[in-house]
């Protein structure tokens, strides 16, 4: 069998077996609170700061409407393919449906990049709020040694250097913490991811709408600072790099389609909970965005805990608002590490029970009945990548990963409209080819507003996933043998809102 063979929807749709049509209760409303769920996190309360500082100034704002036009685009595609293939998974069974085993893997692959080292890089963020909690309202200053990463990269240069750190204890605590409440199966989270949604926004909200009224609008001055000679650093590549930089800020709103197989409606919930889960974020994100710089002159921002540093720059006016932010951020961002871990497991659940990855990738737990190798598999790396590596690293190379994969899933939109255009479409995207293709130029140009450092970590990545599934992946497809894939579909998603 080639690169190329396909598994047809029929198929996937014996693989899912009836027993699931029974755990149908989520609706759109519910697939938009678990993609804001998924998506407010270490992007806005942590990189925003980072990228205004470093890259855009107060014209991060402009990043912010450039990186979410991008996602709008990717999003039509997305919601287009969720819809097309009524079962359980991601882009990646998507994928294997209708573009063939190899870019099946291909996404796959970027899947791992975008979910696990998200998992790593929000515990990052984490870190910094909760160290930042601990040291002003429990007076107990935790050593940077054990706080931050032993290893750090200086901007265009590829070789890492020993920051003379040892650990980021707190961000590996929390993964581990993590990780094994999703092995026993939170049956009892749905709630709580609820109220969770609503305290993140609800902090967003308290800061856009207390802060407003503090702003100093000299911060703003120059709106987009004089372009230093280096390319992003300020100026409109500034806004470009900041664009690439905080795009990680709406990764996310895809995980939505992970939960198609417990989705009332999905043809219709599924583009309502994408799309109308990045709606909100973006005006979120620019609101959020303009009041942080209004507050703190950009250069301040570069700190572990940016939205705590410009509240506090209002004064003791505002000084009511620090604990509700730190503890508002702690629990949001743990939050985002749950979802993220718990949608990765299930891509290698899925690649494994396709014969592309070992078969023990599959493995459900007796008890639990939770995809428990995959879970754990997935924590320990994302611990080991938390408590090595800075946010602005990590956070980089889930951005570039993310576009690849949507400019492929852009493409995959425009090409099936031609190849495949009897395949019903419950949702179509508008306006195609006009939006996969400003899809993949937009999302393209934001690959290269991340500077060679990120396509050469990108670049081996996708090397290693070539590497694997020639060396691997190929030889034991259960399609590619012509054998149904092993063992039982994934277990319901535990944690989603219901
Ligand atoms: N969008 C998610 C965040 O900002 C990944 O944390």
């Amino acid at each position: 069998m080639s690169i190329w063979s396909k598994k047809s929807i029929a198929q996937l749709q014996d693989e899912e077996g009836a027993t699931h049509e029974l755990h149908r209760t989520l609706t759109g409303f519910h697939l938009m609170l678990l993609g804001v769920g998924a998506i407010i996190g270490a992007g806005i309360f942590v990189v925003t700061g980072t990228a205004a500082a470093q890259h855009a100034g107060p014209a991060i704002i402009l990043s912010f409407v450039l990186a979410g036009v991008g996602c709008l685009f990717a999003g039509l595609c997305y919601a287009e393919f969720a819809a097309m293939i009524p079962v359980a998974g991601s882009a990646y069974t998507y994928g294997y449906a209708t573009l063939g085993e190899l870019v099946a893997w291909i996404i796959g692959w970027d899947l791992i990049l975008e979910y696990l080292f998200a998992s790593s890089t929000v515990a990052v963020g984490w870190s910094g709020y909760f160290t930042a909690f601990v040291r002003d309202y429990l007076h107990w200053q935790l050593p940077m040694e054990l706080t931050s990463a032993p290893f750090d990269v200086r901007p265009g240069s590829h070789i890492p250097h020993a920051t003379g750190a040892l650990i980021n204890l707190p961000a590996v605590l929390l993964v581990a913490l993590m990780t094994g409440l999703l092995i026993v199966g939170i049956n009892e989270s749905a709630r709580i991811n609820n109220i969770i949604v609503f305290l993140k926004v609800g902090v967003v909200l308290l800061v856009i709408g207390f802060g407003v009224a503090y702003v100093q609008p000299d911060n703003w001055k120059p709106f987009i600072p004089e372009n230093t000679g280096t390319f992003g650093h300020y100026g409109w590549s500034g806004i470009l790099s900041g664009a690439g930089v905080i795009f990680f800020a709406y990764i996310g709103f895809d995980a939505v389609s992970t939960a198609a197989q417990e989705t009332r409606n999905p043809q219709k919930d599924l583009p309502v909970g994408i799309l109308g889960s990045l709606a909100i974020c973006t005006v979120l994100y620019m609101s959020m965005a303009l009041v942080m710089t209004g507050l703190a002159h950009y250069s301040e921002l570069n700190v572990p805990e940016p939205v705590y540093v410009a509240i506090s720059r209002a004064g003791p006016a505002l000084s009511w608002l620090g604990p509700i932010v730190s503890l508002g951020a702690i629990a949001g961002l743990a939050s985002v590490v749950l979802v993220m871990l718990m949608a990765q497991p299930r891509i290698f659940f899925a690649m494994a029970r396709d014969g592309l990855l070992p078969h023990f990738f599959g493995r459900v737990h007796p008890r639990f009945r939770t995809p428990y190798v995959a879970t754990l598999i997935t924590g320990v790396v994302s611990m080991v990548v938390a408590g090595l590596f800075p946010i602005g690293l990590l956070g980089e190379l889930v951005s570039i990963g993310t576009l690849f994969a949507f400019i492929v899933v852009c493409g995959g939109i425009l090409l099936l409209r031609y190849r495949r255009p009897e395949i019903p479409r419950p949702f179509r995207t508008p306006l195609v080819p006009l939006v996969p293709l400003l899809g993949i130029l937009v999302c393209g140009t934001l690959m290269i507003g991340l500077g060679p450092a990120t396509w050469l970590r990108l670049m081996i990545w996708m090397g290693l996933g070539l590497a694997i599934y020639f060396g691997y992946g190929h030889k034991h497809s259960r399609l590619g043998q012509g054998k149904p894939p092993a063992g039982p579909p994934p277990p319901p998603l535990t944690g989603a809102p219901h």
